[in-house]
Formats: structure tokens, sequence, C-alpha cells
């Protein structure tokens, strides 16, 4: 039905803005979050090569009262499902409103590994008037595998989503 197969010849900032940009007609109109977040997670997967997680993370009740991050729709192996703030990247990252771009998750303390495989990790909040409502979280078995550059790729698709997740 859909096909936004990327060319991945294509520079990062052109990717990225493909990537945004499909991400924009996809959930155009469609008030669902999780579907918009399913979609997105695997146009995230379609576009960026060298990855082997590729999801959210939702703000969500904690089950012992507060908040924490809750698994939401991704593409890779099964995860961790509550990440309390503060721990890890994820939490790191929902914590402070800041992406975190880790080169190697072994160095960073805390890391929550879901997957042995992974080496490196870039997650990004989404913001809705300033409150962190989730985290788009990238792994990748290659180690340093982000740019700056991809930074800004997926802070621009957390823009776009934050009244759309
Ligand atoms: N590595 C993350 C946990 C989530 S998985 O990578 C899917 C972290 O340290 O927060």
């Amino acid at each position: 039905m859909f096909d936004f197969r990327p060319d991945e010849s294509l520079a990062p900032a052109e990717l990225h803005r493909q990537l945004v940009e499909a991400a924009a007609a996809l959930t155009e109109g469609e008030p669902d979050g999780v579907a918009n977040m399913a979609n997105v997670a695997a146009l995230l997967w379609e576009f960026l090569p060298d990855l082997n997680w590729a999801g959210f993370y939702r703000v969500a009740p904690a089950k012992s009262g507060g908040e924490e991050l809750v698994l939401g729709p991704f593409v890779g192996r099964p995860a961790c499902i509550r990440i309390p703030f503060g721990q890890g990247v994820c939490g790191a990252a929902a914590a402070s409103g800041e992406t975190q771009r880790v080169e190697d998750v072994h160095a960073f303390p805390g890391h929550i590994a879901c997957d042995a495989a992974s080496r490196s990790e870039l997650v990004v909040p989404v913001k809705r008037d300033g409150t962190v409502v989730a985290v788009i979280d990238l792994d990748s078995p290659s180690p340093a595998r982000f740019a700056e550059a991809d930074a800004r790729g997926v802070e621009a698709l957390a823009d776009l989503l934050a009244d759309r997740i």
C-alpha cells in the first residue's frame, strides 16, 4: 500500500528530510498514536541503515505510582518493558529532555542492554508543550553509528510527532 523505500545512497540530510516527509504523510489526519508510532518505527527501520532496534518508549504510569518509560511500538528484538526516568540511555533522555547520542554503549553508565548486539545508540525525546511524552530509541550494532546529522534528523521527526502520538 505504501512504498517509501528510500535510496540509501542519499546524503544523510536528504535521507532524513525524506523520512520526515514520509512520516508526515503517513500520520496526517490519523489520531491513533499507537498506529502512528508503529508506522514510524517501520519507517525508521526502512530509511536508516545499520540498525538493530528502532522504536518508542512512552511516558506512562508506573506500577507503584508516578511515571516511567513503557515500551511502545518498535522493530527489533523483544526489549525491556519499563525504564525508570534517569536509568539507561532512554531514561537519561526522558529525565533531561535532551537528545542522547552514545557512540559506545558499553561506556555509558547504566546502559540497559536489551540486545547484546547493540554498540551505539541515539535517543531523542518527543516533547509536547515542553513536556517529554515519549522517546524515540535507535540502536545500532556498529560503534559510533549515529552522527550529529542523525540526531538533528530524528529531532525533526520528534517535533512532527509531538501531537500525533
Ligand atoms: N538501551 C536502552 C534500553 C532500551 S533498548 O535499547 C531497546 C537504554 O539504555 O535505555
